[in-house]
C-alpha cells in the first residue's frame, strides 16, 4: 500500500525486446546503414565550436534561467523528471475505457441516490470541468515557456495532455448521466464555494501567462517560484481532494462506481503531477537559494492557510449535512494533515499542531495499478486508436 510518503512513480515495465547494442542503436540513426567510421566527428565539433556553438553540458542545465539548449533532451540532469515522464506514459487511460452503464441506471433511478448525494455528484464535477482547463492553460501558456530544463518540459507536455483527458473524463460523466452542461460548466461562475476557490488561483496563473513576465531578476523567480507552490501544493496537491474522497467514498459503498474509477486514474495522475511540482520547487530552490527567504516563507504559510480555509469552505458548502459517512469537520482534520504534508515536502514548518488523516483508505486509492479493475467497470470493447483505411 502507498501513502502520502511515497513518490507515485510506477515501476518500470520489464523490456519486451533485448537491450540495443552499439551496433543497432548506430543503426537507428543512420537509417540502417551501418558505417565503422567514429560517431564522434571532432572535425565537426571544432567547426561548430569555431561557429560559436558549444555543446550541452550537464553543468550548464538550470530548472529556470539555464543557458543551454532547450531542444536537447540529452545528457540528462533532471532523470527524476524524466522518470516521471516514463511512469506518466505507462499509466496512459481514456474515460471511454470506463463502463458509465451501472452510474447511469442508478442516476436515473429517482429513489438511487439521495439528494445530498447529487449535490456532491453535481458540486465535484461543477469545480472539477473547469479547474482542469485551467490547470492545462497554466501549463502550456504559463510554467512551460519559463523552465529551462527540457527533461522538466518533457514531463510537462505529457502532463499537460493528462489534463486534457482529466477534462474529458468529466464531460464525458456529464454527459453520460445527462446533466445539465450549462449548469456544471458554470459553476465555477455561480457556485461561491467554487468561485473562491478559483479566484484565489487566477492571480498566480497570470502572473506566468502575461507575455510581458520575465524570470532572471529576484522578484520575478520569487513570482515565478510562488505560483508554482500554489499550483501544485496547493490547487493540485490540496483543491482537488475534498473532491476525490467524496466521489471514491461513494464507489467505496457501490454508488457511482463509473465516476468513481474515472476519479481512481485521475487521482494517480495528480499525485504524480503534485510530486513533480514539488521536486521541481525543491530543485529551484536548491539551485537558487537566494529566493527562500523567511519572508517568502512566511508569505507561503499564509497562502496554504488560506487555501485550507477555501477548501474547506468548498466541504461545508457540497455536504450540508452528513453523507456517506462523511461530514464537513472531518475534512477539517484531512485539510490540515494535507496542508501539514505539503508543507513538509517544501521544507516549511507544519502549519497546524495536530492533525491525523481520516481517511487513510485514500493510500489505497492511489495505489491504483492499470491491469486491476477496482471497480469492475471495464469497457472490454475499448479500441485505442483506429486503424488506418487506405481506400
Ligand atoms: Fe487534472
Ligand atoms: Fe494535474
Amino acid at each position: 500500500m502507498l501513502s502520502f510518503d511515497d513518490d507515485f512513480t510506477a515501476a518500470p515495465a520489464a523490456p519486451k525486446t533485448l537491450p540495443p547494442t552499439p551496433d543497432t542503436i548506430r543503426a537507428q540513426v543512420t537509417g540502417g546503414i551501418l558505417s565503422r567510421e567514429p560517431v564522434h566527428d571532432l572535425d565537426a565539433e571544432q567547426q561548430a565550436l569555431d561557429n560559436g556553438f558549444r555543446r550541452v553540458r550537464v553543468e550548464d542545465k538550470r530548472v529556470i534561467n539555464g543557458q543551454a539548449d532547450v531542444n536537447q533532451l540529452v545528457p540528462f540532469k533532471y532523470r527524476w523528471a524524466w522518470d516521471k515522464y516514463l511512469a506518466g506514459c505507462a499509466n496512459h487511460w481514456m474515460p471511454q475505457e470506463i463502463n458509465m452503464q451501472r452510474d447511469i441506471e442508478l442516476w436515473k433511478n429517482p429513489r438511487g441516490l439521495t439528494d445530498d448525494e447529487r449535490l456532491i455528484v453535481k458540486r465535484n464535477l461543477g469545480f472539477f470541468v473547469t479547474a482542469d482547463s485551467l490547470a492545462a492553460n497554466n501549463i502550456v501558456l504559463g510554467t512551460y515557456r519559463h523552465i529551462s530544463a527540457p527533461e522538466c518540459r518533457q514531463y510537462l507536455l505529457r502532463q499537460a495532455f493528462e489534463e486534457a483527458i482529466h477534462t474529458h473524463a468529466y464531460q464525458y460523466i456529464v454527459e453520460s448521466l445527462g446533466l445539465d452542461e450549462a449548469e456544471i460548466f458554470n459553476a465555477y461562475h455561480e457556485v461561491k464555494a467554487i468561485r473562491d476557490k478559483d479566484e484565489f488561483l487566477l492571480p498566480f496563473i497570470e502572473t506566468l501567462t502575461d507575455p510581458n513576465f520575465k524570470t532572471g531578476t529576484m522578484e520575478a523567480d520569487q513570482e515565478l517560484l510562488k505560483s508554482l507552490i500554489v499550483f501544485s501544493c496547493i490547487m493540485e496537491g490540496l483543491f482537488f481532494y475534498v473532491g476525490f474522497v467524496q466521489i471514491l467514498a461513494m464507489g467505496r459503498q457501490n454508488k457511482m462506481t463509473g465516476a468513481s474509477e474515472q476519479y481512481q486514474y485521475i487521482l494517480r495522475d495528480e499525485s504524480m503531477h503534485c510530486n513533480f511540482g514539488i521536486d521541481l520547487v525543491n530543485t529551484i530552490k536548491m539551485e537558487n537559494p537566494q529566493l527562500w527567504t523567511s519572508e517568502f516563507r512566511d508569505e507561503i504559510r499564509t497562502l496554504m492557510k488560506k487555501g485550507v480555509d477555501l477548501e474547506y469552505a468548498y466541504a461545508e458548502d457540497t455536504m450540508p449535512r452528513g453523507v456517506l459517512g462523511l461530514n464537513a469537520t472531518m475534512f477539517k482534520e484531512y485539510l490540515r494533515f494535507i496542508a501539514n504534508r505539503r508543507c513538509q515536502q517544501i521544507g516549511i514548518d507544519p502549519l497546524f499542531d495536530k492533525a491525523d488523516n481520516p481517511f487513510p483508505w485514500m493510500a489505497e486509492m492511489i495505489d491504483l495499478k492499470k491491469e486491476k479493475n477496482f471497480f469492475e467497470t471495464r469497457v472490454t470493447e475499448y479500441q485505442t486508436g483506429g486503424a488506418l483505411s487506405w481506400d
